[in-house]
């Protein structure tokens, strides 16, 4: 079994005529947690899509778990093991907790190499979500949602978690608490891939960290302690 998990090799991904990323490469090993960091615009989001699948790359390759997954349905990309937190949480507003997390299980059989996750764990990992299982998401917290849109991606039981800015628009403590759920997932053994703006909190989170300007353009790619922190704040937004 080799040791990356996820290589997105030389990817250009388009919004009908404008290039959105222009050849973008990198790779995830297992078990780690690796952070891409930029600014608003660069185009996370869009990569993120282009993994699972939403919005597919139209050139380069991605490899996931050691088979060629661009061009796949996303429903198959989620099947072979990669979840994600998407930006903003997008929960189900009119279901409970309880109906959020059982709507996203996984059926079918779990891979021997990816953890089996499931209610008891999820609230296991977050208490609130239990004493709140028969609420409505939409009178959740941010921050309860957020754990929710994270406990609902565990639920399929993923190799590989991406996270799309999970601390945005949360409260200090709530971020603390995410990145508590983090370390713990990541300590679980779970491969993550976490986008995001928050420097300093990506940074003690993270493994390895990749800087991306406009155009998906990576202008760093190693040691967190090596981080050009000053270049990512001066990166420009695409008008
Ligand atoms: N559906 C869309 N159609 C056309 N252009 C889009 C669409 N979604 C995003 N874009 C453009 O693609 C570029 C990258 O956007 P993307 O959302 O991937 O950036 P981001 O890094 O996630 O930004 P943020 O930090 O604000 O979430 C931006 O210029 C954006 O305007
Ligand atoms: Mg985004």
């Amino acid at each position: 079994m080799s040791d990356t998990i996820l290589r997105v090799e030389d990817i250009r991904t388009y919004y009908g005529d404008g290039l959105i990323l222009d050849g973008v490469s990198l790779s995830v090993d297992r078990g780690k947690l690796v952070t891409v960091l930029g600014r608003n615009g660069v185009g996370k989001t869009t990569l993120s899509r282009s993994i699972i699948g939403f919005t597919p790359p139209r050139s380069g390759r991605i490899v996931f778990d050691g088979s060629p997954i661009q061009g796949m349905a996303s429903r198959e990309i989620v099947k072979r093991g990669i979840a994600i937190v998407p930006q903003g949480r997008r929960v189900f507003a009119s279901l409970t907790v309880y109906e959020n997390l059982a709507i996203a299980a996984r059926k079918g059989p779990i891979s021997s190499d990816s953890a089996a996750w499931d209610l008891k764990k999820v609230f296991e990992l977050f208490p609130r979500l239990e004493e709140r299982r028969s609420q409505r998401a939409n009178t959740l917290s941010g921050g309860e949602q957020q754990m929710l849109a994270i406990g609902r991606a565990l639920m399929t039981c993923p190799k590989l978690l991406l996270l799309d800015e999970p601390t945005e628009g949360l409260a200090p403590l709530i971020i603390e608490l995410v990145v508590k759920a983090l370390q713990e997932l990541r300590r679980s053994g779970v491969s993550l891939l976490l986008f995001e703006q928050r420097v300093e909190v990506a940074l003690r989170l993270a493994d390895v960290a990749i800087a991306m300007s406009s155009h998906g353009l990576i202008t760093f790619n190693g040691a967190p302690a090596d981080f050009p922190t000053h270049e990512v704040s001066a990166v420009p937004t695409l008008p």
